[in-house]
Parts: structure tokens; C-alpha cells; sequence
């Protein structure tokens, strides 16, 4: 089934039931979004109800003083919020003889109002089929489609918009929108989400890729450098090569396995036709592969996530474009330097201790 009719079916059964998600009345909905722009769900909630019980509408709101409206915000944060909220009232009731505006374009035209809100108002109030997209959002999707672009930049933005506008439910957008924010806020947390009780997990690439952590990519954050190692492990009966790092890098003088390394995890099941085209190797030159789980590796600024392959072969001579390379027997492990990360996969996977 689409993605987007098991997100709206999630959402019939497990939504949250919110005050502003018992009408479609523009004007409530338009209030839920302003406090919801840079406040929780549960933080809002009173803010909302008393804001509406004290101003009902959008005469009544236009007919207010700022000190009045300001008064009801206090305590939320970005005041200009609740200006922008009674202006664009004030402007309602003048040109638009008080009936708040049915098109995108006129909402978006409004003070306070960007795209996510315009989308999130058109879409809710309206029926009409424009994308919300925000931080939640943004992270469901890149999850969903394993989206890699730095999560800050332009092109990561496009993409999203692409896909929403591709998989909108037209005939309930609204729904989908919140669909997509429940979620976001239920299931597809930003930290430890809850993949294994998902119901896309088995759809979804940064799941059934393990990159969840990884997505959506925020390069600015910290200044720590992600790098993704791919080792691979070649072994004919006791013999085994190791590679000499003599980069100006970490490790220099350090040995490990053959690597090809990324700045982000390639999926797994590229991960064969990667070795078969870098070493040069035929399949029949392979008698067994087996795959680690991932080792986290932590530098003060580098954060290593590495894969080890291990790839009996049937002859290590057939593998190519090894650069530092020796082949050693695995006893001889000992009398090499090699990093934890290697150290502590040796230890766990090999029989006996370096
Ligand atoms: N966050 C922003 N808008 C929202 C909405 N309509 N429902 C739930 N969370 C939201």
C-alpha cells in the first residue's frame, strides 16, 4: 500500500486529539499554527484555549488592543507572533470584509505566515493540496527515502518538496500533513525513535539500511567529521591481508584491513558489488562472506562507524589494486600495531588474542 494511505490510516486510529483538530474553522486552525511555529504541542495547548476564549474570532481580535493580545502571549516567547497575529486581523476585516482568505497565495501574503504555515492552513482549513513542512517533516522523509543531502541546504528543501507534493494525499492533504506531524512526534523520533513497532519499518531506507541515526544529515551541527569504513577481511584458510596506513591521517604507521572508505555508510546490499569492483574480484573467487554489525568508533573529532566483510577466498593473489598490503598468518597478528577499532574486532570475531 502507498506510503501515504497507511500514514493517513495510522493517523485515523492513533492521532492526537488536539482542541484545534475539532474544526476547520480557518481562523482556529490559523491560531493552533502561529503558537505551534516555535512551541510544544503541550506548552500550547492552554496558550491556545485561553487565546481563543478571550479573542473568538477575527473581529474580535482586530477590535483588540496590542497591550491585550501581548498580555494573552506572555509567557510564550516571540512576541512578534501575537503582533503579526492581530495585524494580519486587522487586514482581514479591511480587505478581506473580515473572511479569512481561501487561496495559498493570499494566506501566505499575510504577516506571520511563511510556507509551512500557509501550507499547514491551505491544507487544513482548506482541502487544498500543498505541502507543511517542517523539522518533523523533514526528518520522516529523509528517513523514509534515505535522503543524504545536509539537511540545512537547498537542495535537501527541493527534495522534500518533491516527494510530499508526490505522495500528497490530494483528497485529504490536511490529513496528511498531520499524518506526517503525529508521526513525526509519536514514532519517527528525532533520538531512539521506534522502528521496531513502525508500521513502514520494513519500507523505509534509513531503517532497513541502518543510517536512522545518521538521517536527516545535519552537517553543521557539530564539527565533528562523520566517516564510514568499509573493511574487508580477506582470508585464505590462516592467511590473512593487512594494509599499512601511510596517509597524513589518523593512524599513520598503524595497520588494518583493506578499506574503502565513505563520508556515509553505503547500504548494505551495494556492499558486495563495491568489493567485487574495487578488488577486481569474480564470484567464484569467493568461497564464503559474512557481515559484522557496525562498530562505532569515536575520535575527538571524527565519528567512525565501520563494516567489516570477511571474504574467504580462494586465492589471495586474485584480489587487485591492494596498495601497503602484506598478507600475514593470522597468528602473527600480535607483532602488528592496529587501532581499537581493529583490535577490538579481532578480539571479538578471531579466536585468539592480538
Ligand atoms: N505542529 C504544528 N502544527 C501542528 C498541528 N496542526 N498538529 C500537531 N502538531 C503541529
Amino acid at each position: 500500500m502507498a506510503i501515504s494511505k497507511l500514514l493517513v490510516e495510522w493517523y485515523n486510529t492513533n492521532k492526537r486529539e488536539l482542541p484545534w483538530r475539532e474544526t476547520q474553522n480557518p481562523y482556529i486552525i490559523w491560531v493552533s499554527e502561529i503558537i505551534l511555529q516555535q512551541t510544544r504541542v503541550n506548552q500550547g495547548i492552554n496558550y491556545f484555549l485561553n487565546f481563543i476564549d478571550q479573542f473568538p474570532d477575527i473581529k474580535s481580535l482586530a477590535e483588540s488592543e496590542e497591550v491585550e493580545v501581548l498580555k494573552a502571549w506572555e509567557g510564550l516567547g516571540y512576541y512578534s507572533r501575537a503582533r503579526n497575529l492581530r495585524e494580519s486581523a486587522i487586514i482581514i476585516s479591511k480587505q478581506y470584509s473580515g473572511i479569512f482568505p481561501d487561496t495559498y497565495k493570499d494566506i501566505l501574503n499575510l504577516k506571520g505566515i511563511g510556507p509551512y504555515t500557509a501550507g499547514a492552513i491551505s491544507s487544513i482549513a482548506f482541502n487544498l493540496p500543498y505541502p507543511a513542512i517542517d523539522g518533523n517533516v523533514k526528518r520522516v522523509i529523509s528517513r523514509l527515502y534515505g535522503l543524504k543531502e545536509d539537511s540545512a541546504s537547498s537542495v535537501f528543501s527541493k527534495k522534500i518538496e518533491t516527494i510530499i507534493m508526490d505522495i500528497i494525499d490530494k483528497r485529504e492533504p490536511g490529513k496528511f500533513n498531520q499524518a506526517l506531524m503525529d508521526f513525526g512526534s509519536l514514532i519517527c523520533l528525532p533520538k531512539n525513535p521506534l522502528c521496531k513497532e513502525c508500521f513502514l519499518n520494513d519500507l523505509c531506507y534509513a531503517n532497513t539500511n541502518q543510517v536512522v541515526n545518521e538521517l536527516p544529515a545535519t552537517y553543521r551541527k557539530n564539527n565533528k567529521r562523520d566517516r564510514a569504513f568499509l573493511y574487508f577481511i580477506f582470508k585464505e584458510k590462516d592467511k590473512v591481508v593487512i594494509n599499512k596506513r601511510t596517509a597524513q591521517d589518523i593512524w599513520k604507521g598503524m595497520y588494518e584491513f583493506p578499506l574503502i572508505e565513505y563520508s556515509i555508510m553505503p547500504a548494505e546490499e551495494e556492499w558486495v558489488d563495491i568489493m567485487q569492483e574495487r578488488f577486481q574480484l569474480k564470484g567464484s573467487d569467493i568461497k564464503g562472506l559474512s557481515f559484522s554489525p557496525f562498530h562505532y568508533h569515536k575520535l575527538s573529532h571524527q565519528n567512525i562507524k565501520a563494516a567489516f566483510i570477511q571474504v574467504e577466498i580462494k586465492e589471495l593473489s586474485s584480489i587487485t589494486g591492494l596498495h601497503d598490503s602484506r598478507i600475514i598468518n593470522i597468528n602473527d597478528f600480535v607483532t602488528f600495531p592496529f587501532p581499537r577499532l581493529i583490535q577490538k574486532y579481532v578480539q571479538h570475531n578471531f579466536q585468539y588474542n592480538i
